[in-house]
């Protein structure tokens, strides 16, 4: 369309494939975390002392085994249709933005390959255009989960009308710039180190080394962007649970200055509360999803030619 057609250059792939790899991704990443989200809280609900009649869980294999054994293997993936449709879609902005991002970049600054630096430039903003997508949502969750507001809505879209009759379109977006850190900080970490850790691994030889190599650099970068976004997730958990007062400035307001307040208040490990089983989720979780990218843009690739890199 707009560049020359050319034989050596290769293009990248369009919008929608992007897009479409990253949903299927989505999907996919959660059916295979899911369950593990159930076991956790099982293994956490469950008293020391087993319960006559009850199964008791001695860790988490032998819960996911118990499970399925006496209530079925349907049971893992009960209440999952929520989750789908909020990751699904954000999944497939942040590989389409990507994408999208990367083109953009590399015409602008003339180059025709990724750099380090700029896998980092393109990840944050993928991080802020999936913030855009992910900040009504969220809101309107809020909103629906608050058992003090629950009763004013009669579903997701009054929600989102009564939300913009009151305070605009730009009632949507309250509280967005804590989300839009911990948007950026994620997904700089976690393209920025896909790109690092595939350039340290040997090349891969053959499918299931590249498949490997897909899934150690996802798991890394996934790892890396949680770790750079957990401050900026517990400021914005502070900052939504604190109610407004009229005439007096909120305690938590900007993400940064925020995050040094509670540093100095409660030292620094306050700021990775909730950590670990975080990083248990989206780790693999990072490392699944690009391995299912990767696999759905090269049968793009075989579908729609070898102009496409
Ligand atoms: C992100 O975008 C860049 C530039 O378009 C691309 O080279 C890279 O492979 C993309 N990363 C993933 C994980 O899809
Ligand atoms: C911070 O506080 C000021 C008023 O003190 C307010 O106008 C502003 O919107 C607040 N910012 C955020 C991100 O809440």
């Amino acid at each position: 369309m707009s560049a020359a057609p050319s034989a050596s250059k290769p293009k990248p792939l369009p919008f929608y494939a992007q897009f479409t790899a990253g949903a299927i991704a989505g999907v996919t990443e959660l059916l295979c975390l899911y369950p593990l989200d159930v076991v956790k809280t099982r293994m956490q609900l469950q008293t020391k002392a087993p319960v006559p009649g009850q199964d008791h869980y001695a860790n988490m294999m032998d819960a996911f085994r118990k499970i399925i054994k006496s209530e079925g293997p349907s049971r893992l993936y009960r209440g999952l249709v929520p989750p789908l449709m909020l990751e699904a879609p954000k999944r497939a902005v942040k590989f389409a933005a990507n994408g999208s991002w990367g083109a953009f970049y590399r015409k602008q600054f003339g180059v025709n390959e990724m750099t380090q630096s700029l896998s980092v430039l393109t990840g944050c903003s993928a991080g802020a255009t999936e913030s855009v997508v992910v900040v009504p949502f969220e809101l309107v969750k809020i909103r629906l989960q608050d058992r003090a507001q629950a009763h004013l809505y009669k579903g997701p879209m009054d929600v989102v009308g009564k939300i913009i009759k009151a305070d605009g379109l730009l009632g949507l977006y309250a509280g967005m710039e804590s989300t839009f850190w911990r948007h950026v900080l994620w997904n700089g970490g976690y393209f920025g180190c896909i790109f690092q850790v595939k350039a340290l691994l040997s090349k891969p030889n053959g499918k299931a080394e590249e498949l490997r190599n897909n899934f150690i650099s996802g798991s890394i970068g996934g790892f890396v962007g949680t770790a750079l976004n957990t401050p900026a997730d517990v400021v914005k958990s502070r900052i939504q649970n604190t109610p407004k007062v009229a005439g007096q400035v909120p305690k938590y307001n900007w993400t940064f200055p925020s995050i040094a307040l509670i540093a100095r208040e409660e030292g620094f490990g306050a700021l990775y509360k909730g950590f670990t089983p975080k990083v248990l989720r989206l780790a693999p979780g990072g490392g699944v999803l690009l391995l299912v990218v990767e696999v759905v843009l090269s049968q793009f690739r075989t579908f729609l030619g070898p102009q496409y890199q």
